[in-house]
């Protein structure tokens, strides 16, 4: 088929590629809407109808969820693990203040008997808005039996869109760093912090990952690793409590207490800080002979 552009539309066809080339590399990979939106004066208003609601509600048995309403409440929730859908998720209502939305985020977890439910609750849990701008949410990758489990801090791009934890250029190193101790996805458990992808990857606010702690503090417990792995300064310092930052951090052991026990749990470097500091991998090859000696001394599982 021959072109019928004109020059001047191969021109202008050329302008708007450059452009959209520039935006996708600062970043700018989502299409959110039009207009901006000021989420503070909106939170503020949905804050006072929600307490406005709650001073109406009928009074009801302690252990109902307070915000219950359209929604079913979490413990209801069925087992079974449903198929993330594959555009963002347009809130049917909208999403709670931050502070309700880490109380239900804490009911909901709690309620979690294993992994597929902890897996579907969160698939229906709407109180994180980064649920509606990713396409789906990242759950988990590997073997949730695994002695061995790796935390990061939110999914990027190729992971929103394949819906699987580290499938991108950092989970390519971090497969080749495991892969030196003799590890692969059969035999570790990987997650992230915060489960869905924020826009253009910017980093997950602290409410974001406050709402979203909840569930990972949920899913390591579940998963009960007798090893637990932080990927970056972020993941350790929401994990672990680590003040310092990573480059001091990284390597030392600390106690990581699931709920249920506690275990041994170390920071180290983030794949993609050792992409654009190829330096760091000598001290993440330390941490990654430190985790085979760490599993390595292990007692045999009952
Ligand atoms: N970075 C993360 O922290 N997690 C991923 O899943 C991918 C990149």
């Amino acid at each position: 088929m021959t072109s019928t552009l004109s020059d001047t539309e191969f021109g202008e066809r050329d302008a708007l590629a450059e452009i959209l080339a520039f935006h996708l590399e600062a970043g700018v990979d989502v299409a959110l809407g039009e207009e901006p939106v000021d989420r503070f004066t909106e939170s503020a208003a949905e804050r006072e109808a929600a307490l406005a609601r709650t001073a109406r509600a009928p009074e009801r048995p302690a252990q109902e969820n307070p915000r219950e309403s359209s929604r079913p409440a979490a413990s209801m929730a069925p087992p079974a693990a449903a198929r993330a859908p594959a555009t963002p998720a347009a809130p049917d209502e909208a999403p709670p203040p931050p502070d309700l939305a880490a109380i239900e985020a804490r009911e909901a977890a709690a309620s979690a008997p294993d992994l597929d439910t902890l897996r579907a609750l969160l698939e229906r849990f709407d109180g994180c808005p980064l649920k509606h701008t990713a396409t789906r949410l990242v759950f988990a990758d590997g073997n949730p039996q695994a002695r061995l489990m790796l935390v990061g801090e939110a999914p990027g791009r190729d992971e929103d869109i394949e819906g699987k934890p580290f499938v991108g250029r950092s989970g390519k190193l971090l497969d080749r760093m495991l892969a030196a101790i003799g590890i692969d996805r059969t035999n570790a458990y990987i997650a992230n912090v915060v489960p869905w992808r924020p826009p253009g990857n910017r980093t997950p606010t602290p409410q974001e990952t406050a709402i979203c702690l909840p569930f990972i503090r949920r899913q390591i417990e579940l998963a009960n690793p007798d090893v637990l792995v932080c990927l970056g300064g972020p993941s350790a310092q929401t994990l672990l409590g680590i003040r310092d930052g990573i480059t001091k951090a990284r390597g030392r052991w600390s106690d990581y207490d699931t709920g249920s026990r506690v275990i041994p749990a170390l920071a180290t470097f983030h794949p993609a800080y050792l992409l654009r500091t190829p330096l760091g991998k000598r001290m993440a090859w330390r941490d990654m002979l430190a985790i085979e000696a760490k599993l390595a001394g292990l007692p045999p599982r009952p």
